[in-house]
């Protein structure tokens, strides 16, 4: 298709970068510019920005930037005329094509025709289904037994392809389907001679029910075709091959029909199949996707990550396929996404048990089965833990692996605390495990030059050794410490907009007060200073602060790649370094923040358990339950879920 000019113009003139980059990611705005999570890469704060007024995109950790029809091309692999044609749906713009010549037909970008010929071979296997006799017979009825409604085989559009050789290939040469196209697509398949020249041809999918896969545009890419008579010797599904338009390891069955009600419900149901997706939407369950009979991967993890942070797997219920599914859940974890799980009972599918359930009591049944992983894998091994104190460590390994994946800190802090309880092992026994695995893996693969709070704090757990836990006071220290590095060394740096980075970590702190006293001194000093129009920075101190500041100074800077420093210092403008200051700067405030909160609820249980006037329990209650819900704010924001095991 080649768009008209007018189309490209009335596309370009009515597009709102944001708009568009707002239904993958959530926006927030900091000051001129909106910024997120990127979604082209793995990160926990926010270094892709996104200029409303001058119509860009930016992601300053990897470097991907362009405007809002760039933005669609690299994050779904479309082509520039598919994007414009998301564009122009999204917007409600009428699409006018250029009249086509012969010579601009061939011109056609390769992906665009093979896009073209799958949705003529989509329209193709639906027509056959609801009006040949054939696919009303064998595939439509086949559908109504499994119990598919009409509108879910049209929402999915599920088609059927007639039981003789060549159905769809000669009806795709009589629309003007090139054979090199249909082949290409994965549709067509060549008999060659031995000399290797083409003799005949034949379709792919026969006398199997259809079902596209489709792209986030609603485009289809690929089929898998079902048999749907029982014959051991052909196989259950035919898959399209890999093509350039389909590579499977990027692509979630489902994502398309799926992805409001992910990114509403901010949680992803993962299944196994077509059909598991499908009968989840008859359920009313519409936020699901399943890899299609491929394991996850981690291509496939960070799709489902753009839509939510939040994977429920759902397990057929036998023993052998759940052990085998525990890299997936390592895998998410390692993500960064946090991963639930719901267990089938012995020789159930999600299909076979919504049927068996109804609606409303699957949807309860989910809701009441949803367990974490280190619950679902506390179980997954209890029977044999049960029986010996060897297998008991094992599982307990196995869980501990886990955790260890767990890429932020804080969250791996969490799921300690949260194993601890639940096994009754001592919280410090499996820190230093921890600690000990991650370890071993740094030493493999050291890397450098980058400021990693997590690094910061296992050494900092680290350290604190001698303490019999890390307390909630060291950890704020840690955090304090970092805050005020930041400020030193970053706080007379300015941004692109010209703004000090001082600025935005006072703003941030507030009247946060700093529990550390020195900390807090240095602070103050940097208020006094600023009184007098001076930015104080961590050489100023390293030349006239007193001693014991002196020393916090080198430590704080010494435990940082000085390149970093380095290139700030001598002006070197590096936009992929400053901005990573601003993420350091709210991932910092962020964990601070967290951290106070948690204090504060200590602080307040504690005073609960000492008061006897039934009045100031009602009032620190009250106070208990407030500093709750921001604490799971905080911890929202960065990504930790708290206490989901209860919602149930
Ligand atoms: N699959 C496949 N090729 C096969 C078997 C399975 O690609 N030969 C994939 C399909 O994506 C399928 C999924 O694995 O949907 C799960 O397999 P299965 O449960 O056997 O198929 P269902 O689609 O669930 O079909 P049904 O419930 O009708 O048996
Ligand atoms: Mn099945």
């Amino acid at each position: 298709m080649i768009l008209s000019q007018d189309t490209i113009a009335q596309i370009q003139n009515r597009v709102e970068i944001e708009e568009v980059v707002a239904d993958f990611v959530t926006l927030k705005r900091k000051g001129q510019n909106l910024w997120a999570c990127c979604p082209f890469h793995n990160e926990k704060s926010p270094s892709f920005s996104v200029s409303p007024s001058k119509g860009i995109y930016k992601c300053f950790g990897c470097g991907k930037a362009g405007d809002a029809i760039q933005f669609i091309i690299d994050l779904e692999g479309l082509s520039y005329v598919e994007a414009m044609g998301y564009l122009a749906k999204k917007y409600g713009i009428e699409i006018k094509e250029e009249e086509q010549t012969d010579e601009a037909l061939q011109q056609q970008h390769a992906k665009d025709s093979l896009i073209i010929a799958l949705n003529y071979a989509k329209d193709y296997y639906k027509k056959i289904l609801w009006e040949h006799e054939e696919g009303q017979a064998i595939g439509l009825s086949y559908f109504k037994e499994r119990g598919f409604t009409d509108e879910v085989i049209q929402e999915f559009d599920l088609g059927y392809s007639l039981d003789i050789w060549d159905g769809f290939t000669s009806a795709a040469l009589q629309a003007g389907y090139s054979e090199e196209i249909l082949i290409k697509a994965g549709l067509t398949i060549a008999k060659a001679d031995q000399a290797g020249d083409i003799t005949g041809k034949y379709d792919r999918f026969r006398g199997r029910v259809i079902f596209p896969i489709h792209n986030i545009t609603g485009k289809a890419i690929a089929f898998g075709a079902r048999i749907l008579k029982a014959d051991k010797k052909q196989p259950k599904y035919v898959n399209s091959p890999e093509t350039e338009v389909y590579h499977k390891s990027n692509v979630l069955y489902g994502i398309f029909q799926g992805r409001t009600a992910i990114r509403q419900t901010d949680n992803c149901f993962l299944v196994e199949g077509y059909t598991d997706v499908i009968s989840m939407h008859l359920a009313g369950v519409a936020n699901v996707v399943s890899s299609s009979g491929t394991s996850l991967t981690e291509e496939q993890i960070r799709i489902i990550g753009r839509y939510t942070k939040n994977i429920t797997v759902l397990f057929d219920g036998d023993a052998a396929g759940l052990k085998a599914s525990l890299r997936g859940i390592d895998m998410i974890l390692e993500g960064g996404l946090n991963v639930l799980a719901v267990v089938f009972p012995e020789g159930e599918d999600p299909d076979s048990y919504a049927r068996k359930l109804g609606n409303s009591g699957f949807q309860t049944f989910l809701k009441n089965n949803t367990q974490d992983f280190i619950t679902f894998k506390t179980n997954l091994f209890a029977k044999e833990s049960a029986l010996s104190p060897a297998k008991k460590a094992e599982s307990i390994r196995e869980i501990i692996l886990s955790i260890s994946k767990i890429p932020d800190a804080i969250k791996r802090t969490f799921y300690v605390k949260q194993t601890s309880e639940e096994l009754d092992i001592d919280q410090q026994l499996i820190l230093s495990e921890i600690n000990r695995i991650l370890l071993e893996r740094s030493r493999g693969q050291s890397r450098s030059g980058v400021v990693d709070e997590d690094k910061l704090l296992q050494d900092a757990i680290k350290e604190s050794k001698s303490a019999e836990r890390t307390s909630t006071d060291s950890i704020i220290s840690i955090h304090e410490k970092e805050c005020i590095r930041l400020l030193l060394q970053y706080g007379s740096v300015t941004n692109e907009e010209g703004v000090h980075f001082y600025e935005s970590i006072l703003a941030e702190l507030g009247d946060i007060a700093l529990i550390t006293p020195v900390y807090a001194e240095v602070l103050a000093m940097f208020h006094q200073k600023l009184a007098e129009g001076v930015i104080l920075d961590d050489d100023y101190l390293l030349r006239n602060g007193k001693d014991y500041i002196k020393k916090e100074v080198i430590d704080m800077i010494s435990r940082y790649s000085l390149s970093l420093k380095w290139e700030e210092k001598y002006k070197i403008y590096v936009p992929k370094e400053a901005e990573n200051i601003q993420e350091a700067i709210v991932k910092n405030m962020l964990h601070l923040k967290y951290y106070k909160v948690s204090k504060m609820l200590e602080d307040n249980s504690a005073e609960l358990r000492k008061c006897e006037d039934i009045d100031d329990q009602i009032a620190l209650l009250k106070m208990h339950l407030e500093l709750e819900k921001s604490k799971r704010e905080f911890g929202n924001q960065l990504g930790i879920v708290v206490n989901r095991k209860a919602a149930g």
